[in-house]
């Protein structure tokens, strides 16, 4: 009865620009392990999925990657999106896919683009959500504890008093404002959304209905083409219909039965050049390097990256991301790290 669907469209375009709309982040292999990341995600939960039950949802741009990557899944497990529009549409998409072949089934959704270090601690957390959820008409998350207010992800508030192991979420937040996230953090009351998600497909699309009326509406006209030859007609013509909003919005931040399970295994979630940053080995005065022989003098903090190896010399600058690519040389403060996104869009679109 389990079912994994890996999330693997977005474009990670705060790693720009290593991550391009064209080879985004899940593909590369950001911390040299010798697999990519969505490599890795696969491997870990085909540890409590049988195989032939994980789908991968991506862009119908990556699919040759997406082949090359993962040859030993089926064409018919590669399900292909014609327009981003973020996690809510895909996620409702593959829950109906999974519930003409299942409707019993209970599926885990989990991004392509993390790094868990811990795989035994992370396949015991998730069989338990899998228990909870087998049994209970919930949406689970696996929350992690907080270490700074970073404003790239959902933060989880649940009740202190509460010592189950599994929480009842009081509040689902997805993306506060600095100020609003160092409340949370100082708060302890809060998690982080680890953005693994767990839930039978009878709750998801119960929430769907409720929270996304017009979105299931919009899917629910299909439900009898899917998995036939006729789906990708009507995908093609439709898909792009739905609303561009995660699921963090469109149904987590408005359900009222989330459950969260602290997690006991260690996570990044390898969204920017400072989260990779932390991953990394450093130096006496903390600069981290990938791919290069680098040089420094009056300079601390620093990750440098290069495609090929250069040579790199660094004198008098602190907590600065340096990566070359290409044609491309990026400088920047690590502590403006989340407008990257923002910047490589300006950028890309003047070149
Ligand atoms: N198939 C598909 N289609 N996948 C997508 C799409 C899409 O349109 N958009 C994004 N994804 C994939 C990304 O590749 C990634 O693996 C995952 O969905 C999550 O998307 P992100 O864009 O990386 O989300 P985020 O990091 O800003 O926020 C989410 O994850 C955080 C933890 O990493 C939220 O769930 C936050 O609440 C959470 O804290
Ligand atoms: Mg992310």
């Amino acid at each position: 009865n389990y079912y994994a669907v890996i999330m693997a469209g977005g474009v990670g375009s705060r790693f720009w620009p290593v991550s391009t709309p064209e080879f985004p982040k899940q593909f590369h292999d950001m911390l040299g392990s010798g697999d990519t990341l969505i490599q890795k995600t696969f491997k870990r939960l085909s540890q409590v999925v049988p195989k032939e039950n994980i789908l991968i949802l991506s862009h119908e741009n990556y699919q040759e990657i997406v082949k090359e990557q993962l040859p030993s899944v089926e064409t018919d497990n590669i399900i292909l999106e014609p327009d981003m529009r973020n996690t809510a549409p895909c996620i409702l998409y593959a829950a109906m896919k999974i519930k003409k072949k299942n409707p019993d089934a209970v599926m885990v959704v989990a991004p392509s683009d993390h790094w868990i270090e811990d795989e035994l601690q992370f396949v015991s957390n998730l069989q338990r959500t899998f228990d909870v959820c087998e049994r209970d008409k919930v949406l689970m998350t696996l929350g992690i504890l907080p270490t700074f207010p970073n404003t790239g992800y959902g933060y989880i508030e649940f009740n202190k008093l509460d010592s189950r192991p599994i929480k009842k979420v009081v509040q689902f937040r997805e993306k506060p404002d600095y100020v609003t996230a160092r409340k949370f953090v100082q708060s302890r009351h809060f998690l982080w959304n680890s953005g693994i998600f767990i839930w039978s497909i009878s709750s998801i699309l119960d929430a769907f209905s409720e929270f996304q009326p017009v979105m299931t509406e919009l899917f629910d006209q299909g439900y009898n083409l899917l998995n036939t030859p006729a789906e990708k007609a009507f995908i093609e013509e439709n898909y792009s219909k739905a609303e561009n909003i995660s699921i963090d919005y469109a149904v987590m931040e408005k359900a009222n039965n989330v459950y969260v399970l602290p997690a006991t295994f260690d996570w990044n979630d390898l969204g920017t050049w400072g989260s990779l940053y932390d991953k990394l080995p450093k130096d006496d005065n903390d600069n981290a390097v990938v791919n290069a022989t680098a040089f420094f003098n009056n300079a601390t903090n620093n990750i440098v990256r290069t495609a090929k190896g250069k040579v790199v010399v660094v004198d008098g600058l602190n907590d600065y991301i340096i990566v070359d690519k290409d044609d491309i040389l990026l400088l920047y403060p690590k502590k403006k790290e989340q407008e990257i996104k923002v910047v490589s869009q300006q950028v890309t679109d003047k070149l």
